[in-house]
């Protein structure tokens, strides 16, 4: 049997309030079964409020898209680790393709946010991910390997064992176009075997999760990758159906490989 899978869906700059309500009404109304997997709502700060509300007495975990490392002060437009726990946050997202390219963040700040996520007691879900002209020149496994060194950089062992990861080739956020279940397996193969080499000991629990244009359509393949256990899912996972449809079929797969 795989390990606990996790499907997190990272809603980006997208849902009002109002969407985020409907959302989560139509959502609990249909999944009635408990998935055993471990499901994780990211949405926009100005909604974590609200979610924090629409996800009491439900199973279902909320995370944030980011965190700042400082406690607190003249920080425009960042937020601080402890304005996230008000909101029972539990899980964040740190480096996120879009956070490194679209707005600069670099390892070291990723490394300095894995920090501060960790020692607040919040579990990061660490992004690490290739550009296309990097797998062209054959630096995957590189890019992957020094990514996951410098934003580990000062973690204890213990603590990346109560960290998730995301290997999510930029080339395939958002455009349609998924690795195919070959590079997704080498690249996670590469990810764990990195992850044991810093941690000095075994990764083999530790979940490392796929993210780049996953849908209902193409889940099945993914979930029979031996080191995929589970996936960080954007687009697909603003339509409610189109959600359940892949934790549906993550809970019958589980079912059937038990
Ligand atoms: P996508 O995004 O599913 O829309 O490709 C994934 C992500 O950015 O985490």
């Amino acid at each position: 049997m795989k390990n606990k899978f996790y499907i997190a869906a990272n809603w980006k700059m997208n849902k009002t309030l109002k969407e985020c309500s409907e959302y989560m009404d139509y959502f609990t109304n249909l999944l009635l079964e408990i998935p055993e997997s471990k499901v994780i709502f990211c949405p926009p700060f100005s909604a974590l409020f609200t979610m924090k509300s629409l996800l009491e007495e439900t199973p279902y975990a909320l995370g944030a898209q980011n965190l700042f490392w400082e406690e607190s002060g003249a920080y425009t437009g960042e937020i601080s680790a402890e304005m996230l726990l008000s909101c029972s946050v539990t899980h964040v997202i740190v480096g996120h393709s879009e956070r490194r390219h679209l707005f600069g963040e670099t390892d070291r700040m990723v490394n300095k946010r894995v920090l501060k996520a960790l020692s607040s007691g919040l579990i990061p879900i660490l992004c690490i991910g290739e550009t296309i002209e990097q797998r062209n020149n054959n630096e995957t496994l590189a890019v992957l390997e020094n990514q996951l060194k410098i934003g580990l950089e000062s973690v204890s062992g213990e603590e990346i064992n109560k960290m998730i990861f995301a290997y999510e080739p930029v080339w395939a956020i958002g455009t349609g176009e998924r690795a195919t279940p070959d590079q997704i397996a080498e690249a996670h193969v590469s990810v764990r075997i990195s992850i044991t080499g810093i941690k000095m000991g075994n990764a083999d629990n530790i979940p490392i999760l796929y993210g780049g244009s996953v849908n209902s359509k193409n889940v099945s393949e993914l979930l029979k990758i031996k080191d995929v256990n589970g996936y960080l899912i954007g687009g697909a996972s603003l339509n409610a159906d189109e959600f359940i449809s892949i934790i549906q079929q993550t809970e019958n797969y589980i079912k059937e490989s038990e």
